[in-house]
């Protein structure tokens, strides 16, 4: 069996300093560690006049606080960082939080794009570059990255997962994990904290923090392996989920925090609570009292309390009454403690603003990064008669749609610092792209919010404007789909169409009979297969953040081609979801009566997980073997040609799915085991190869062993999980 190791950090120089902390430490001060807060969340008391964070202040001066978040900029951080460094008898310096999900000031594309781009390498240099800005203010501790397995799009927070494989998601959150820590030197480290832990992204019926039970193997094989990626990967932090799983609150799940986590993985970092959930654990019913909800957290092995201020308020009494033996604090304390000690906040709790030259040239070197990864998120899903690219000289082009010349949607949730005016828009990306060789016609037509989501009627007005831009146009670009805040935390959809009156936009311009190219911008798929009647060629743009009008526009007039590949499966209509490619045969796959099938619509897919078209087109050939046979404990490898067999460069990205025939337990169809890219000429050929060994044969079998079973497996190589060349291995 492979061995898994999970990087070390916590020497024993480390571990030894702050156990001489910790010597020295009052209860009080202890728990203090324990405790965090949203310096965001500041009502002023009508009565007294005094804000909350005025009391905050107080309690940090006390040493009564170990960590804060939702602070704005350097000079606020170096202003708490002086009250503990004046004030506090330790020195201990805050660990300053934030949720830092897809870059900071420059806002990249969300994760969820970052994830079509099957680009790892691309979301260290992304988590690296948010990490370095965040840090510049202050932030050493990014809320990032969310690794929850997602196949419900109808749940808002899908926008912020990788989608739905556990590879996929494994791969990114190593290299965000990886690229948000790689700065060492005191003064610029920050700490990762992948969340939520764990299962969150199964929530009942797509419905934010809503129940979550599953099977202990569906559990690890499908939710936990990209948590214990980030933990092999040296991850400092963990954050809980809000949701029960199988019955307990995930910060009061002890299996979760300690048998797994700490037992079996070995991980040594910060668990910290979800925000208030320690509070939820009262909702939730599993706790009486306040007291017992922090009870249950510590002993659980939950070592930071966002926000709830339980663990302030009556840890010291429960330890005093021997509820909670003291050893279980001065663990905690430990490795909160160890995690401030690696990140250097001892020797350096200050941040030196950066020069003016420094900031600018870091902004420029991120832009031109923001343009890269927004280039590779995008997912082109339907091209006929080759309608892109376009031409950018001698045409006359309508921009139209509500995200034409948006330049706040594409920011996505979750982008507090960015700006929009720092977004280029839709328009804009094509006015640069075409300068003067080309006209340009912009409508809006509607606007999309939250509060107009029903709203079904375009005025007269509004629709003479659009057709008359469209008129006078050989192509109509119709920018279309979701505004920001429809997606991220508490924005679950029962729907996946396009909100307002979009729809109506759409079938108004068709009735001209121009070719049109939907650009889709929203925080989750979408399932609209309607569209396909009307629009020649679609592309997948999810929210790109602060150069989407410029990616856009590489990929429309072919200055990129693009190479974005679907991280979730895409539905016909809501009734398929959960709809995803790992999925079980079952006794009755579908076909035909008294199958596993509906009567009313097809069981596959709009797209496929891993789809999307690109300007060439690339050949598979000679799928190759190495060894058809093995053993149990053997290696194998599976090899493809690649060939470019259009007239332009482009990039394919190659999967790999295997499949176990025959097993002691029920296998899914299909499983991603590698992917790679492939940059190819035209008429150049490349080739991929993927190994077999324990890591891709083994299941977990009725024993809940991880096991290679004998039998035989296939192997597709290919463009997506619908379609490739297969081999054969048999394992003897
Ligand atoms: C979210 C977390 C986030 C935290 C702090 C919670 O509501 O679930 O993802 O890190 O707030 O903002």
């Amino acid at each position: 069996m492979t061995e898994r190791s999970t990087r070390a950090w916590l020497t024993p120089e480390i571990r030894q300093q702050a156990e001489q902390l910790i010597a020295r430490m009052s209860l009080d001060e202890k728990v203090g560690q324990m405790t965090q807060y949203d310096w965001g969340f500041n009502p002023i008391n009508p009565e007294t006049g005094v804000s909350v964070r005025d009391l905050l202040r107080d309690e940090i001066r006390q040493g009564r606080v170990g960590s804060i978040f939702n602070l704005s900029g350097a000079e606020e951080a170096n202003e708490l960082q002086r009250l503990i460094a004046e004030h506090t008898e330790h020195r201990i310096p805050l660990l300053i939080g934030r949720d830092v999900i897809h870059g900071y000031k420059t806002v990249f594309p969300i994760p969820l794009a970052q994830a079509s781009a099957w680009n790892p390498a691309l979301a260290y240099r992304t988590a690296e570059a948010a990490s370095r800005e965040s840090m510049a203010d202050g932030v050493a501790w990014v809320f990032a990255p969310m690794i929850d397995v997602s196949r419900d799009p109808r749940w808002g927070r899908i926008a912020e997962s990788i989608g739905e494989d556990p590879l996929l998601t494994s791969q990114y959150s190593r290299a965000w994990v990886e690229g948000s820590q790689v700065a060492d030197a005191p003064g610029q480290a920050t700490a990762s904290c992948p969340k939520h832990y764990a299962g969150y992204g199964l929530a009942e019926a797509g419905r934010d923090y809503n129940t979550v039970d599953l099977s202990d193997r569906e559990l690890r094989d499908v939710i936990l392996p990209p948590f214990r990626e980030a933990v092999e990967a040296g991850a400092l932090s963990i954050m809980a989920s809000f949701n029960e799983i199988n019955g307990i609150p995930a910060c009061a799940n002890e299996y979760l925090l300690k048998t797994i986590l700490r037992d079996e993985w070995g991980f040594e970092g910060i668990v910290a609570s979800d925000y208030n959930a320690l509070q939820e654990l009262i909702v939730h019913g599993v706790a009486g009292s306040e007291e017992e909800a922090c009870e249950l957290a510590v002993l659980a092995g939950c070592d930071m309390d966002m926000h709830s201020g339980f663990y302030m308020r009556h840890l010291p009494k429960l330890v005093r009454e021997g509820r909670v033996p003291a050893s279980v604090v001065d663990t905690s304390v430990l490795r909160i403690l160890a995690v401030k000690i690696k990140l250097g906040l001892l020797e350096q709790p200050f941040v030196e603003v950066p020069s003016v030259e420094a900031a600018e040239a870091a902004r420029v070197q991120f832009t031109a990064l923001a343009r890269e990864a927004a280039q590779q998120s995008i997912v082109l899903l339907r091209n006929e008669a080759q309608v892109l690219p376009l031409q950018k000289s001698g045409s006359s082009i309508a921009v139209i749609g509500p995200f034409a010349h948006n330049r706040k949607d594409p920011l996505g949730c979750w982008a507090f610092d960015g700006k929009p005016e720092d977004v280029v828009s839709l328009l804009d990306g094509i006015r640069h792209a075409v300068g003067s060789s080309a006209a340009v016609h912009y409508a809006e037509g509607c606007s999309v919010s939250v509060d107009t989501m029903a709203a079904s009627g375009l005025t007269e007005a509004n629709i003479e404007q659009v057709l008359e831009a469209a008129r006078q146009s050989d192509v109509v670009v119709l920018a279309l789909g979701e505004s920001l805040e429809m997606s991220g935390e508490s924005r679950s959809r029962t729907s996946l169409d396009l909100p307002g009156a979009q729809r109506q936009l759409v079938e108004a311009v068709a009735a001209l009979g121009k070719p049109i190219v939907a650009v889709l911008m929203s925080g989750r798929p979408l399932a609209l297969p309607w569209l396909e009647q009307y629009a020649s060629a679609i592309m997948q743009a999810w929210h790109l953040g602060v150069q989407s009008g410029n990616a856009i526009a590489d990929v429309l007039f072919g200055d990129y081609n693009p190479s974005g590949r679907l991280p979730v499966t895409v539905p016909r209509s809501v009734g398929q979801v959960p709809i995803y490619y790992y999925r079980k045969k079952t006794g009755r796959p579908p076909g035909g009566v008294y199958s596993s099938y509906y009567i009313d619509s097809t069981t596959e897919p709009l797209y496929p997980f891993g789809y999307g078209l690109s300007y060439t087109a690339f050949q598979y050939s000679a799928i190759t073997v190495s060894d058809a046979s093995i053993g149990v404990a053997g290696k194998s490898s599976v090899s493809v040609t690649v060939t470019n067999t259009g007239d332009t460069a482009g990039t394919e990205i190659v999967q790999c799915y295997i499949r176990d025939e025959v097993a002691s337990v029920t296998q899914p169809l299909k499983k991603l085991i590698g992917f790679c890219r492939l940059q190819l000429a035209p008429g150049e050929s490349g080739y991929a190869a993927f190994e077999i060994g324990e890591r891709q044969l083994a299941i977990l079998d009725k024993d809940m062993k991880r096991t290679v079973e004998p039998g035989r497996f296939t192997i597709w190589v290919g463009p997506n999980a619908s379609s490739g060349d297969a081999v054969s291995i048999v394992v003897e």
